[in-house]
């Protein structure tokens, strides 16, 4: 890999993710500091590509027996954020999951993949933690679904914003090459593995907003999907 890009990412992610406001803040000072630096670290994402993050030799260098349908490859990780490639065979997928409180930046690298991604409409940061009851249901909007590659914009993440997704592999990216990638930055971690939710997708009605787009949406909490870790090696998703 690149240690300059590697550098610049983690220096853009540490100007942008220490301005993030507390919880409640308003001034618009503050609000404004941050969104600026995260859009600075935004441009460095966009600007990443394979080459830069050595994919190719990173995925010869993960031993077969670890070459699950999905593999994490860690880059970085400190309490402030976590930053990693993730590769994805054609069909897998990470099944719907939430990032409680937290920001989020996925960079195509190669192949193809389908985000499905959900607003919550309650309360965000209150709404998940460990105590929550299981079966736990949150309304939610289903955004529009996006499919991207390697020339596409970051996708975002926030705690109010497309806060929930699903991610599926839809092919790699030729030949060989036969799987997808991309970059995911996420501030600040999963405290643990139980912070992480999983749900089940019931559309509230056939009714739509106008768009024809956004669907208003209950998300069913469920436990974690059994294919999807014994088809997974690794902790996660992320
Ligand atoms: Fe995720």
């Amino acid at each position: 890999m690149s240690n300059s890009v590697i550098k610049n990412l983690l220096t853009k992610s540490f100007q942008a993710f220490k301005l993030r406001p507390m919880e409640g803040e308003t001034s618009e000072t503050i609000q404004a500091a941050f969104i600026s630096e995260l859009t600075h670290l935004q441009e460095a994402v966009r600007a990443v590509n394979a080459e830069d993050l050595s994919l190719d030799d990173t995925v010869k260098s993960i031993p077969k027996s670890n070459q699950q349908p999905v593999t994490f490859v860690d880059i970085f990780e400190n309490s402030m954020m976590t930053m990693m490639v993730i590769i994805m065979k054609p069909g897998s997928r990470i099944p719907l999951h939430d990032h409680p409180n937290m920001y989020g930046m996925i960079k195509v690298l190669a192949g193809q993949i389908r985000v499905q991604s959900y607003t919550l409409l309650d309360e965000p940061g209150k709404i998940m933690d460990h105590h929550t009851p299981k079966n736990t249901v949150l309304s939610a909007l289903r955004m529009p679904e996006t499919v991207l590659s390697k020339v596409s914009s970051p996708v975002t993440l926030s705690p109010e914003i497309r806060n929930v997704h699903e991610i599926e592999c839809i092919c790699g990216e030729s030949g060989d090459k036969n799987y997808a990638a991309f970059l995911d930055i996420l501030s600040p971690p999963y405290p643990d593995a139980d912070s992480c939710h999983y749900f089940r997708a019931e559309d509230h009605s056939q009714r739509t907003d106008g768009s024809g787009e956004l669907r208003k949406c209950r998300l069913v909490q469920i436990e974690c999907p059994k294919d999807y870790f014994t088809a997974c090696s690794s902790v996660g998703p992320f």
